[in-house]
C-alpha cells in the first residue's frame, strides 16, 4: 500500500468525525453529533444517549439525519452541511482514503454536523435505528452492468428493503448518476414496486430543467466522480423518490427478466466499468 494511503489511514484512526464500522450506533447519532459539537474528545460511543424509533421526528431537540451512499469524497455530505447547519450528515465508503478528504475539510471548516462511516453498504442496516435518517443521497454509485452483478446496484430492491428499515416514512432517497443504464434501472425498479416518483429528470443541467420549480440549490453540488464523465453519456441524471410501498420479494424475478433485455452500449457504461479508476 503505497504510503499517502497509509498516512489518510492513520489520519482518520485519530478524527473524531470518522468511525470505522462503529458498534452499538442505532439511535445514538444525534448525541453523537451534540458530542462532536462541545466535546470532551475523544468521544465515548458507549456513553451516547439512544433515542428510540419514533422520537427522532418532529422534536426540536432532533436534527433531521441525512445519509449519503458511496460518498466517496463526501461532497455531498460536506456540500449539504453547509448548506443546512441545523442538519447532520453522515457519508458511508468503504474506502478510508477517500473519506479523508471530505473529513478532513468538514474538520478544517469546523464543520460540526459532518460524520463519515467506514463501512461496507451491505451492513448499513447495524448502523442506523428505526426511523433514524430522513434522507439518503445516492451519488454516482458503480452503476454495476453486467446482469449477474445487478443485485449489487445501490438502487436494487435489496438493498432499498436494507434502507427501509431505518429511513422515516415518507423519507426520499435521491440518486445522481451519469449512467443512464442505471437511470433506466431505477425507474423500472420504480416502476414495477409502484414507488413513489417525486422528480426525475435524464438531463438535469438542461436549461429547462434548471428553471423549472424542481430545480435547487442541492442538485448543483458537484461530486469527483461527476467531473470524471465515465459514462461518456454527457447528461447528469437525476431521481427524487419515496420507499414507500413494500417491496416483495416475489417480485424481484421479474425484475430480472426486465432488466435483462436493457440494452449496454460501448459507448456509455461498459467503457465505464472498463476505465473505472480502481487503484486510486
Ligand atoms: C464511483 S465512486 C463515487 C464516489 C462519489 N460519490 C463521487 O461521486 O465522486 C463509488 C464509491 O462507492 C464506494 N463503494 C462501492 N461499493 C461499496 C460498498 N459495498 N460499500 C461501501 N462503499 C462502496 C467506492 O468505494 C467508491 O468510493
Amino acid at each position: 500500500m503505497g504510503q499517502k494511503k497509509l498516512i489518510k489511514f492513520a489520519a482518520i484512526k485519530q478524527y473524531e468525525n470518522v468511525l470505522e464500522n462503529p458498534q452499538g450506533m442505532p439511535g445514538k447519532w444525534n448525541s453523537f453529533f451534540e458530542k462532536l459539537a462541545t466535546g470532551p474528545y475523544p468521544i465515548s460511543l458507549d456513553d451516547l444517549a439512544v433515542i428510540k424509533n419514533n422520537a427522532t421526528i418532529n422534536h426540536p431537540a432532533i436534527k433531521p439525519l441525512t445519509l449519503e451512499l458511496a460518498c466517496g469524497r463526501g461532497e455531498y455530505t460536506v456540500g449539504l452541511a453547509r448548506l443546512f447547519p441545523a442538519q447532520n450528515y453522515i457519508g458511508l465508503d468503504i474506502k478510508g482514503n477517500r473519506i479523508w478528504k471530505g473529513a478532513s475539510i468538514a474538520n478544517k471548516e469546523g464543520l460540526q454536523n459532518v460524520a463519515f462511516v467506514r463501512t461496507q453498504i451491505d451492513q448499513i442496516t447495524n448502523y442506523f435505528d428505526t426511523n433514524e435518517v430522513a434522507e439518503i443521497w445516492i451519488t454516482f454509485p458503480d452503476p454495476q452492468l453486467r446482469l449477474s452483478k445487478a443485485k449489487k446496484r445501490l438502487t436494487h430492491p435489496k438493498f432499498l428493503r436494507l434502507y427501509q428499515q431505518f429511513l422515516q416514512q415518507g423519507g426520499i432517497v435521491h440518486l445522481k448518476t451519469d449512467s443512464p443504464n442505471l437511470y433506466q434501472f431505477t425507474m423500472a425498479v420504480i416502476e414495477l414496486y409502484a414507488l413513489t416518483i417525486i422528480t426525475a429528470t435524464d438531463n438535469l443541467y438542461e436549461t429547462a430543467f434548471m428553471q423549472s420549480a424542481q430545480w435547487n440549490e442541492k442538485l448543483a453540488i458537484k461530486t469527483y466522480y461527476e467531473g470524471l464523465n465515465i459514462a461518456s453519456s454527457n447528461r447528469i441524471h437525476y431521481i427524487q423518490f419515496k420507499i414507500d410501498k413494500d417491496l416483495p420479494i416475489a417480485k424481484d424475478d421479474i425484475l430480472k427478466e426486465m432488466i435483462a433485455a436493457f440494452e449496454v452500449t460501448e459507448t456509455h457504461d461498459a467503457k465505464r466499468e472498463r476505465t473505472l479508476p480502481h487503484k486510486e
